[in-house]
This record gives structure tokens, sequence and C-alpha cells, in this order.
């Protein structure tokens, strides 16, 4: 569904990514994991047309798509989960949601919406209460359930776990998982490895702007290189709790 081929960018001086080629097959869970400044951020925003390539190609569903504008790949079925949630902070959670959807048509709103409370039953409780408001987590559900109501092909995710609680970050990854059951192909970035290489069918590591591992999800779960010191961190359960 998307093929990531040989990817430069750099912003001034710094080189954020250089040579950076993966791909997420439909259908599939692909994690992009590493370290803090590693590129990962860069990677989805040069997908999603935020950062501008030096060199290298972005193919979508059959379709070059480097150099469009970000409104253009987002229609063509590309949603994004940024860092930090983003959210309208004193719009309501309906509003917010609304606002996902803004390319569809009114009907399928109505479908979908009703699909999305299914999921996640607190937004629908909270609909008319202002998004700013509700609870880390629950901006997190909301953040999500906004990039699904433009009914994407393929959803970036980008650190969907960061500073959430560990009963929090189960239910996170639960969703994730439920909805690429549904159908939804996800590209997951993480820092959380664990986590996030117990749902990926595949993921690929970076390392200050090279991918440096790539492998299935239990592949890499135990590799020695990343069960050693690279992920020291993330040993501790209460990440970010
Ligand atoms: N707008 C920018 N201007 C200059 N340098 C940038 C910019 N955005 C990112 N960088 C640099 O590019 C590198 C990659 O950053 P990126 O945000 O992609 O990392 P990341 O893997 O997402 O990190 P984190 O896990 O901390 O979110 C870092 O060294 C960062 O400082
Ligand atoms: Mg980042």
């Amino acid at each position: 569904m998307l093929e990531v081929l040989d990817l430069k960018v750099t912003y001034g001086a710094i080189t954020a990514l250089n040579g950076v080629s993966l791909g997420v097959p439909a259908g599939q869970i692909v994690a992009l994991l590493g370290a803090n400044g590693s590129g990962k951020t860069t990677t989805l925003k040069a997908i999603t047309g935020l950062a501008a390539l030096s060199q290298g190609r972005i193919v979508f569903a059959g379709r070059e798509i480097q150099g469009l504008p970000p409104h253009d790949i987002i229609r063509l079925g590309i949603a994004v989960v940024p860092e930090g949630r983003r959210i309208f902070a004193n719009l309501a959670v309906l509003e917010n949601l609304l606002l996902g959807a803004y390319f569809r048509q009114e009907k399928e709103f109505i479908r979908d919406l009703a699909w999305l409370y299914e999921t996640f039953p607190r937004l629908a409780q909270r609909q008319d209460q202002a998004a700013g408001t509700l609870s880390g987590g629950e901006q997190q559900m909301l953040a999500r359930g906004r990039a699904l109501m433009s009914r994407p092909r393929l959803l970036l995710l980008d650190e969907p776990s960061l500073g959430l609680a560990p009963l929090l970050v189960r239910e996170v990854f639960h969703i994730i998982r439920h909805l690429n059951q549904q159908g939804v192909t996800i590209l997951l970035v993480e820092q959380n490895a664990f986590a996030a290489l117990a749902v990926a069918h595949y993921a690929y590591v970076l390392e200050t702007g090279h991918l440096v591992l790539e492998g299935s999800g239990t592949e890499l779960l135990s590799h020695p290189r990343l069960k050693d010191a690279y992920w020291g961190d993330d040993l501790e359960e209460d990440r970010g709790g």
C-alpha cells in the first residue's frame, strides 16, 4: 500500500533522514522504532507532505505522492495522529470528529460516527463536552477517532502511548489491534518497542536517520541488539506513566 524509497530529508545543516526505505503492505501493522531524534516523526512528515524531500520517492496505492501538498495526500486516504494529540480543546468532542470528516459526505459521516461510538463508547458519552476537559487518555481516543473519521486507507500514528499510564498504554495497543482487524492499515511510530512489536507484523528500527534493523515483530523482540542497551529504558513497565 505504501512504499518509501531512499528518502533523504535535511533541516538546514542537519540530515534527519538518509536513505530510508520501507514498505507497509495492505492490512498490516508496521512499526517504526527508534530513540529520540532518530527521525521517526520526520518520516511521517515526509509521507504526509509536511517535510520536503531532498531525495527519494513515496508511492501510495500505486501513485507517486512526493511533492503533493498535504491536503491532497490526505484526500488520497492517509490520516495521521500527530505527537501530542493536537485536538481542538475549545470545541466539543463531536465538533472535533466533524472536522476529521471534512472531505466526506453527510450520510457516510453518520454511519461512521455510529461505528466510531461503538469502538470508543466514552467519546459517545462525552460528545458535547469541550475536548480540552477530557482526560489525557480520552484525548488520545479523540485524536485517533478524528483521524479515523476521514476513513483512511492508511493510518499513521506518532507515539500513541507517549505519556500514558500503563493501563491506558495497554488499552491503546488493544484498540490499534482492533482497528487493524477492521481493515485499517497502520504505520505505527513508537519508542515503546516492546508494546509496538507485540502488535506489529513487521518493524523497522531507525538510528540517527538510518535504518539499522528490520524484521517481523517476533524476530526483533528476541534480537540481541534490541534486548541489550538499545531499548534499555523500555524495559521499565511504567514508561511514561
Ligand atoms: N523543524 C526542524 N528543524 C531543525 N531540525 C529538526 C526539525 N525537526 C526535526 N529536526 C531534527 O531532526 C532529527 C529527527 O527528528 P524527529 O522529530 O524526526 O525525531 P523522532 O525520532 O521523532 O524523535 P522523538 O522520539 O523525540 O519524537 C532530530 O535531530 C531533530 O532535532
Ligand atoms: Mg517524534
